[in-house]
């Protein structure tokens, strides 16, 4: 078999394809490598690479177990025959290093250094003729990469069966944007929150929900309440000024 390795990096796996169409009738050997890790330093890299015929897996390499396994007749035939060849066998223990490190390193600064944390939002929504009386949207904006996991807690436990949706959006600047929506029944002295996990975070964050009036809403009342205390001033300065100039017209005669 004529190996070929195609270079395709994916953020948790690396994807190798060698694709041979033997004729017309379209026979396909195919192989895949996959470097399945999720440490950041790699230490817990795994190498499987699986050859295929017509999409069925007979061989497959294996860097936990060091050797080949075969799936059939055929392909336990060929395990046993790569695993006798110490070159083939070396060549795919050193592969956990020189082809798996050696382009996690590289796909990893390219994309893992590139994350940027989502700004979040959490906010009450009104809906009419929802089962739940209450409605809380969470809401992320401007993060990389796209994968994000959002989740919903009841006093630190999962809610799973009030959360009603959840989507993903590219905003085509390489930034995504998801929503997720509760609907549930609030009771006294509980606390909502909203679990946030992303290759940005270190760990999962967790965003309370607050049910007093947001600091906006707070705010906008001030600043309200100040316009009218201020024009009431102005309109009295000005009624004094007013009555003044008026009274100083009639102290001067023509
Ligand atoms: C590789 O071998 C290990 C140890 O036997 C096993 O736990 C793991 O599932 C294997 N991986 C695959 C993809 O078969
Ligand atoms: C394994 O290798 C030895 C020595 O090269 C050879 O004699 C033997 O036939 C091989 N066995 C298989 C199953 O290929």
């Amino acid at each position: 078999m004529s190996l070929l390795k195609l270079f395709s990096f994916h953020l948790i796996f690396t994807v190798s394809v060698f694709t041979l169409a033997e004729s017309a009738n379209e026979y396909f050997t195919t192989r895949w490598s996959r470097c399945i890790y999720s440490s950041p330093d790699l230490s817990d890299m795994v190498y499987i690479d699986s050859f295929y015929f017509n999409k069925y897996l007979f061989t497959q390499f294996n860097s936990t177990l060091g050797k080949y396994v075969g799936f059939s007749e055929y392909g336990m035939r060929n395990a046993e025959y790569w695993n006798n060849d110490t070159s083939i066998l070396q060549g795919e223990r050193g592969d956990v290093d020189a082809f798996c490190k050696h382009n996690a390193q590289i796909s990893d600064s390219a994309v893992r250094s590139k994350t940027v944390k989502p700004k979040v939002k959490l906010s009450s929504v009104t809906r009419a003729g929802g089962r739940h009386p209450a409605v809380l949207m969470f809401s992320a904006y401007e993060f990389y990469p796209q994968h994000i996991k959002v989740s919903w807690l009841r006093d630190g436990k999962l809610m799973t069966s009030e959360v009603t949706s959840t989507m993903e959006m590219a905003d085509g600047d390489w930034y995504y944007q998801i929503h997720s929506e509760l609907e549930y029944s609030p009771k006294s002295g509980e606390k909502i929150s909203c679990m946030v996990e992303h290759a940005s975070f270190s760990k999962p964050m967790i965003y309370d929900w607050d049910p007093s009036p947001p600091e906006a809403e707070r705010n906008k009342i001030a600043i309200g309440a100040s316009g009218l205390v201020l024009g009431i001033v102005l309109a009295a300065a000005g009624l004094i000024y007013y009555k003044k100039k008026s009274a100083g017209r009639i102290l001067v005669p023509n």
